[in-house]
């Protein structure tokens, strides 16, 4: 198996507890692919091909389409991490649809041979358990908020939920604590993620940005007033 295929495998989370003999069983059966930007690489209920996946490089997002063709975010996943695991598991139906959001490489592996592979080696299957679980946890934050929050409170929680999963604190030159988002979600996803329109979006993140909590310089955002983003929860 080519090296560059093992270094790639050694960078994810998933795979941490296994030794170089054991990447190397799972790089037997992984298929490197490429996806352009916009690509779809899985359809909601679509139950012809099962595999799993895991991204090299690049970025996808994870949605469901309602009736009138809006699309809602249920999760951007980055370098490193899996989908596809739903239906590896049960069986079933693609639960949501996937779609690379920017130039993606990607492991495939076919569902028995990932299947094989779970049960040669329990511990990455516990780790895909406590990765499930911490989605789980986010996915009960979503429907919270949606059920609980006004618009205003989803957009800044949607914000909060970007900076702590992307964030890079770093300090501006007086002194004050900021953190940087770089490469932040568009306003129609944030919209998506958050459950209103684009224009709500708009308005919203400019109305954060008079308040001085947050600043937006073209594709990054910074955080100012991390505690005041929290209170408009
Ligand atoms: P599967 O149902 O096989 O295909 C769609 C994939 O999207 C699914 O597996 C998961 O990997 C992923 N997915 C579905 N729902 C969520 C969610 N709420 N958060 C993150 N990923 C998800």
């Amino acid at each position: 198996m080519a090296e560059d295929k093992l270094e790639l495998l050694r960078g994810v989370d998933l795979f941490s507890s296994l030794d170089s003999d054991q990447l190397r069983i799972i790089g037997q059966v992984a298929i490197e692919k490429h996806y352009r930007k916009d690509e779809t690489i899985i359809l909601e209920e679509d139950d012809t091909n099962l595999s799993f996946f895991i991204i090299v490089t690049g970025q996808v997002k994870v949605y469901l389409t309602g009736v009138d063709g809006r699309e809602a975010i249920l999760a951007l996943l980055k370098e490193g991490e899996f989908f596809g695991e739903m239906s590896l598991l049960d069986g079933e139906p693609r639960s949501a649809s996937v779609k690379a959001v920017e130039n993606s490489k990607i492991l495939m592996v076919r569902r028995e041979d990932f299947l094989e592979e779970l049960r040669k080696f329990p511990d990455v299957a516990l780790e895909m358990l406590a990765e499930i679980s911490r989605r789980l946890r986010k996915a009960n934050k979503q429907i919270s908020s949606l059920a609980l929050m006004s618009v205003y409170g989803r957009i800044a929680s949607c914000l909060i939920q970007l900076m702590e999963e992307q964030g890079v604190r770093t300090k501006a030159t007086d002194g004050t604590r900021m953190t940087l988002i770089r490469n932040r979600p568009t306003q129609q996803e944030i919209s998506e993620m958050a459950g209103t329109t684009r224009e709500t979006v708009s308005r919203v993140l400019n109305n954060l940005q008079k308040k001085g909590y947050i600043v937006m310089q073209g594709k990054d955002l910074i955080i100012l007033q991390e505690d005041e983003l929290k209170h408009e929860e």
